[in-house]
């Protein structure tokens, strides 16, 4: 299994914060955004990760994440994604980093409280996508269940409602996602969608819908960063990291101590 970070795009939302860094850089209580999507894919047990970044502040990201995994047996890499052409540009873009492997993707902005670890683990072919109840599922994704909670079908910001059930930023996908990447056409809002993605395994009868547990946050507007912050120092969130992501963490910031000392 590989892993994605989509922490590309040019979130508008959060000018002027995101005038000087990218949003996935922006502190979440005590750590930067990104270790949050990170966290979910480590504790998957996934050591090949692929960051993908928009160019504009692609250098912060490496100065953050270069080398930090260095001595954790943890691979990362990072790739430009030009022009945020959609989510599902994701399997485009990494095709050559994925090979011939699975991938799991998280978006860059995503903050789980749950734990993902035994879905990725377990996973074997088809895809896994995760719903969440929310109150304006209108500018998500959304997933129909029946009665027997058996998705049916999932559409991308419907204007009418149909479900309060949204899916959630991380799906777990088999090769075939390189293949059927390519096959999307753009939306009316001129992207390729994840959701026409995951359609695309439901009409086949390969896709799993699991339920998230707990806090849910995509943090991409001033509230929600907020509310992200405020919930995980709330709950000690950053205290369920991996132990080699709050060792990394750790070292980075005596690293740097000692090097402004040497400076002084
Ligand atoms: O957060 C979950 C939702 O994410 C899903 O429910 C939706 O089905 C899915 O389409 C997506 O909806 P959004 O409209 O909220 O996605 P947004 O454009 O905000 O992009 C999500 C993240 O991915 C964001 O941090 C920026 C990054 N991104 C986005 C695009 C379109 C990229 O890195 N590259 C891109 O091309």
């Amino acid at each position: 299994m590989k892993g994605i970070i989509l922490a590309g795009g040019t979130a508008t939302r959060l000018f002027p914060l995101t005038a000087t860094t990218s949003k996935q850089l922006l502190p979440i209580y005590d750590r930067q955004m990104i270790f949050y999507p990170l966290n979910v894919l480590v504790k998957g047990g996934i050591k090949d990760i692929l960051i993908i970044i928009a160019p504009e502040h692609s250098g912060h990201f490496v100065n953050l994440l270069g080398s930090i995994f260095d001595k954790h047996d943890i691979h990362l890499e990072f790739k430009i994604q030009k022009i945020p052409r959609g989510l599902a540009d994701a399997f485009i873009v990494g095709e050559n980093f994925i090979g011939n492997d699975n991938v799991t993707m998280i978006l860059g902005d995503n903050i789980f409280e749950d734990d993902f670890s035994e879905d990725i683990k377990n996973f074997k072919s088809g895809a896994k996508v995760f719903a969440v109840k929310v109150p304006d599922p209108e500018r998500l994704g959304v997933v129909v269940f029946n009665k027997q909670m058996q998705a049916i079908k999932i559409v991308e910001k419907p204007k009418e409602w149909i479900s309060d059930y949204a899916v959630a930023g991380l799906y777990i996908y088999d090769n075939r996602v390189i293949k059927a990447a390519k096959t999307m056409k753009p939306s009316g809002r001129g992207e390729i969608e994840i959701t026409d993605l995951n359609s695309w395994y439901l009409e086949r009868g390969e896709l799993e819908v699991g339920l998230v547990k707990g806090k849910w946050l995509d943090a991409g507007t001033f509230d929600s960063l907020l509310e992200a912050g405020n919930y995980v120092k709330e709950k000690k969130l950053y205290e369920n990291f991996h132990p080699a992501i709050n060792e990394a963490i750790k070292e980075f910031n005596e690293e740097l101590k000692m090097l402004t000392k040497k400076k002084l």
